[in-house]
């Protein structure tokens, strides 16, 4: 018995040196595992007096009890200590002035974010479809039927026989109209594709398609609303002149000029000496159209116009080759921070 005192003596030194998780392990196995000597004492019973053994077993217990109970304290205090530690090792100094580089909004998103919020102050919704589009609403129903000359305006991707990458965002029109009644005022943003390449047409490019439908509405509305928006985002004496043109889903249709906003409508580079710049397309939404998205044409009448989005970016901050708003040239980029 005098043996316990002892080891409990080495015990308590021993362990008030172990330093660190991998020497606590050692030392557990050292005393309290298995073949440990704290686990040794209880095989020693054999060798005791049998008047003896059931103190010796109260005294065993007593010991490994105790031990057991220093051994965690001191676990508990290494535990503390090697979070401590880490804590100091992952520890971050949240009064370091920042250098991150802050970025900025490309020059279509900005563009594309300007237009909605002109039409947005006029009232419009903002509605997306999908880039892949059957035939029936990127053409048929939009009136561009089956081996109409018009289907070669636009250089389709074709898909399979039957899908394509939308070639414009006019089908926005026709999903709008099936799932709306009017009055309609919505706005169209989204990418489109023609297989089409050089400095001012690339094969994905952006449009803002816009259709109001509603009773009574004409082609002065379209105009006073394009007003507006020339005014807002070029310059507020801009004007707009509408020229004849064709689209299979308007009639009539139009070519929208807006008054050249370099010069004023003198004269120059910009606008090619004739004061005006080409700026979108739109018109008198068809009949036909309307009719196939079981639209009365008879109640109602309607408004589009899809503007692109790259070429009144590129008038607009004076760039002169589309593919720069495509190849992602921080420098060039980082020129349009708010
Ligand atoms: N979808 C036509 C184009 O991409 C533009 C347009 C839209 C014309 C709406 C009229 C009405 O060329």
């Amino acid at each position: 018995m005098e043996n316990f005192e002892a080891l409990k003596a080495q015990y308590q030194e021993e362990l008030k040196s172990v330093n660190g998780k991998e020497e606590l392990g050692a030392f557990w196995q050292k005393y309290l595992g298995k073949t440990g000597q704290i686990q040794d004492l209880m095989k020693k019973m054999k060798d005791v007096p049998k008047e003896e053994k059931p103190e010796y077993g109260k005294k065993v217990n007593e010991v490994r009890t105790w031990a057991q109970d220093l051994y965690q304290a001191k676990a508990d205090e290494i535990k503390l200590q090697e979070e401590e530690k880490r804590y100091k090792a992952e520890a971050i100094d949240v009064t370091i002035p920042s250098e991150a580089k802050v970025g900025n909004l490309h020059p279509i998103t900005l563009v594309k974010q300007e237009i909605i919020e002109i039409f947005a102050g006029m009232g419009f919704e903002i509605f997306e479809g999908p880039e892949i589009e059957d035939d029936d609403h990127n053409f048929t129903r939009l009136n561009v039927l089956k081996d109409h000359p018009a289907r070669d305006m636009q250089d389709t991707f074709w898909l399979t026989e039957d899908l394509l990458l939308r070639t414009h965002t006019s089908p926005g029109q026709i999903r709008v109209m099936d799932k709306k009644k009017p009055p309609i005022k919505v706005l169209v943003p989204g990418r489109v594709f023609r297989s089409d390449s050089d400095a001012t047409h690339s094969p994905m490019f952006s449009q803002m398609e816009g259709l109001v439908v509603d009773k009574n509405i004409t082609l002065c509305d379209l105009q006073g609303m394009l007003d507006e928006f020339v005014k807002n985002i070029f310059s507020s004496d801009a004007r707009t002149r509408l020229r004849p043109s064709y689209f299979p889903f308007t009639e009539p249709s139009v070519e929208v000029d807006v008054s050249c906003f370099e010069c004023g409508g003198k004269g120059c580079p910009l606008c090619k000496g004739t004061g005006w710049i080409e700026v979108l397309g739109g018109g008198v939404v068809n009949n036909k159209v309307l009719e196939n998205c079981n639209i009365d044409p008879n109640e109602y009448s309607g408004i589009a116009f899809g503007i692109g989005i790259e070429r009144i970016t590129m008038l607009k901050y004076g760039i002169n080759h589309m593919g720069v708003l495509f190849e992602n040239d921080v420098n060039f980029l980082k020129q349009f921070k708010a």
